[in-house]
């Protein structure tokens, strides 16, 4: 962990780790890990309640145990860690609340010239959060540009990206606007595809859609309109399909580094299905983040998605919609 002050104190294991993993049950392991998950950007929880509520799972009634948040947080870094992978850290600032939930910060992209489009959030409570991650990446060298900001222009999450086989593939509904896809397409220069997500619940594409390798993701189709449910399940050659009973664990909202599955939740199926495909899953409980609608995923940033290498060039950009 790169802190960026001292009193993260030493991340201590608290995970517990799959006692195995058999190989022998399914076919051979795909050799096409997901490039991109080793680095990420969280920021520390300093200062993590819950002041309003802009999703079903916040209740001013049930606020999180700092004590317990910090462990649980400092618990994801170590597991981060211990997968191989790297986390920078940016404080909480005292009046954003919700901005431990470093992913929807922006959408970072590393390049001979990095960049990043900031998010412009959809409700006013988070747009607090954007002026810090802007400072931070800018002093990470990284070039700022926006699809909207202060409320003006078109809302975008970066919760609801994931660069995928070459695209950005996007939900928009209850957070990310429809357009701000073309936005990101044309401002990119990337091909975008995009899904109309429906259910209350799984806000963010991230609580119902999680890329695992180059051909298998975990996928919710409850989470979308059945045109958009059924162009993502096209999209996913080996698609994990999770009923929304399962994903309302939130146990899409995982971090991926190779082969090892970082997730806040795993029901028994799904577990099955990933140790027979090779994956290490690691369980860390993060059931005060929960309290604010978030996961191990909604925690975390991944800085090392790499334009060329994970999404490929488009020129002028290309949208398609299900
Ligand atoms: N309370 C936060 C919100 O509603 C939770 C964000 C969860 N983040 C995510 N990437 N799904 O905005």
């Amino acid at each position: 962990m790169n802190a960026g002050h001292t009193n993260a104190g030493s991340p201590k294991k608290r995970h517990a780790r799959s006692a195995s993993v058999d190989h022998s049950r399914g076919p051979a392991r795909s050799t096409g890990e997901l490039p991109w998950g080793r680095s990420y950007l969280m920021v520390e929880p300093n200062h993590f309640r819950v002041d309003y509520a802009i999703n079903p799972f916040m209740h001013l009634d049930d606020q999180p145990d700092p004590v317990r948040a910090r462990a649980q947080w400092l618990a994801v870094v170590a597991a981060i860690e211990a997968a191989g992978g790297r986390v920078e850290v940016l404080p909480q600032l005292p009046d954003a609340p919700d901005m431990v939930y470093a992913m929807n910060l922006g959408l970072a992209i590393d390049d001979e010239s990095p960049q990043v489009v900031l998010s412009h959030m959809r409700y006013p409570q988070r747009r607090v959060e954007t002026p810090a991650a802007d400072e931070w990446f800018a002093g990470h060298g990284f070039s700022r540009r926006s699809v909207g900001r202060d409320g003006v222009g078109a809302h975008f999450e970066a919760g609801d990206a994931f660069a995928w086989r070459g695209e950005l593939v996007l939900g928009y509904g209850p957070r990310t606007e429809e357009l701000a896809l073309k936005h990101l397409a044309v401002d990119l220069g990337v091909g975008v595809r995009g899904f109309r997500i429906t259910h209350p619940g799984m806000y963010h594409m991230d609580l119902s859609f999680c890329p695992l390798d180059e051909t298998r993701a975990m996928v919710c189709p409850a989470a979308y309109d059945d045109a958009s449910a059924a162009a993502l399940l096209a999209l996913v050659p080996d698609p994990l399909v999770l009923t929304e009973e399962e994903a309302l664990t939130f146990c899409a909202n995982s971090v991926v580094l190779g082969r090892t599955v970082v997730m806040p939740a795993c029901p028994d199926r799904v577990r099955v299905q990933l140790e027979r495909w090779g994956f290490e899953v690691v369980i860390v409980e993060v059931g005060e983040f929960l309290k604010g609608g978030g996961a191990i995923r909604c925690l975390t940033n991944p800085l090392d998605v790499r334009r060329g290498r994970d999404l490929a060039p488009v020129a002028g950009g290309s949208v398609v919609l299900a």
